[in-house]
């Protein structure tokens, strides 16, 4: 098993990572609770899958479990369901003291922890991420968030759980658009941290990644680890992890988040900075080609789509991060060092 102790002082929390370490749960959650109650917050395609095993595991360790089933997809990042989640939790009597379980992929991740959060002023929680976007970013950090009719993430809070559990193993069942997603994040850690990374994954492809995730996830999390305690809050060096994210972002607001994936739309915006990087003089020549070369491999598009640069900068200027003055881009000097560059937004 590998350990990461994510240090904030009183909120540290550790990540344990192994493949099956689902079977171990109820072990795992005496770590950090004494209680016997919990509610788990899962989506209908994981319980499909590993309700039953999880229930389990949890009944046999002594726990007394009441499962919050969701609609599966971004639509559960909603007010409807966070009051549908305040609901079962009032029905099932859910006290400060008791535990609930974040376990799904991002979505579930992120609309538990702000229920976690506010329920009763705050109830502990703890993350067992399923998807590879939740087991290398979503899960760590402590930010939660539904979606409003204005926008992605308006309404959230910093949160962390008491423990991330990871089990890379139940990966196996994650549809391959959704590794393929999820692979956009672990490209733009090595993009923004670690050259040996990157060729570590150049020398992979989607078909034998399957053996490494172990490792992948593990580095990962390491990367992110350095960024959350130095900036907790995201004021800082953590918006460094937003390399690729701005184009991105923009990209999928404008296609209505109907025609690319996220992962899909930060890969573009990986490569366009880092090609805009270099005519400016921010990153070093032949950056863009590297990235490019990597995100063919792993069957990423790459080109900025039919979009005029007027609209693309209208989108970005109305991004919630982007309402200031200043606007804070992300490029990369080279592969493995990122710097902040805040431009003056004049209208
Ligand atoms: N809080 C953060 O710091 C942070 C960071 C990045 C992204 N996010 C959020 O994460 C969300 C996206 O997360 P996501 O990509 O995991 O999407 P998701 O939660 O919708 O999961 C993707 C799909 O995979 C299914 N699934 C999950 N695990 C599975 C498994 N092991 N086997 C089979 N199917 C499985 C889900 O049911 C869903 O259909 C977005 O809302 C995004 O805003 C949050």
């Amino acid at each position: 098993m590998k350990t990461i102790n994510i240090n904030l002082k009183e909120y540290s929390y550790d990540i344990l990572i192994k493949a099956d370490i689902l079977k171990d749960i109820s072990d795992k959650i005496n770590l950090v609770y004494e209680g016997k109650r919990l509610a788990v917050i899962t989506d209908e395609n994981v319980y499909s899958i590993y309700g039953l095993e999880l229930n389990k595991a949890l009944v046999q360790g002594g726990f007394e479990t009441s499962f919050i089933v969701l609609k599966p997809g971004e639509s559960s990042k909603s007010i409807e369901a966070l009051s549908y989640i305040y609901d079962k939790l009032a029905e099932f009597k859910i006290a400060r003291t008791d535990l609930i379980v974040a376990f799904g992929g991002g979505v579930v991740g992120d609309v538990t922890g702000f229920a976690a959060s506010t329920y009763l002023r705050g109830v502990p929680y703890i993350q067992v991420p399923t998807s590879l976007l939740a087991q290398v970013d979503s899960s760590i950090g402590g930010k939660t968030a539904i979606n409003l009719s204005h926008g992605k993430n308006l309404a959230g809070s910093f949160y962390h759980p008491k423990l991330v559990l990871i089990d890379t193993s139940v990966l196996s069942t994650l549809e391959d658009r959704y590794i393929i997603d999820g692979m956009a994040e672990v490209i733009k850690y090595a993009c923004i941290e670690d050259d040996s990374f990157f060729e570590f994954l150049n020398n992979l492809d989607i078909n034998s990644l399957s053996c490494h995730l172990e490792d992948i996830v593990y580095k990962c999390c390491n990367i992110k680890k350095l960024y959350v305690e130095e900036d907790e809050k995201d004021r800082g060096i953590r918006m460094k992890l937003n390399f690729g994210h701005t184009i991105g972002h923009a990209i999928e607001k404008y296609f209505d988040y109907g025609k690319y994936t996220h992962g899909e739309a930060v890969a573009i915006g990986m490569y366009n900075i880092s090609l805009n990087g270099e005519e400016t003089g921010y990153t070093k020549a032949g950056t863009s080609d590297r990235i490019k070369k990597i995100l063919i491999k792993y069957g990423f598009e790459y080109e900025l789509p039919q979009i005029s640069i007027e609209e693309l900068e209208k989108i970005i200027r109305s991004d919630k991060k982007n309402l200031s003055d200043k606007l804070n881009l992300i490029y990369l000097k080279k592969i493995g060092e990122a710097n902040i560059v805040s431009k003056f937004i004049l209208d």
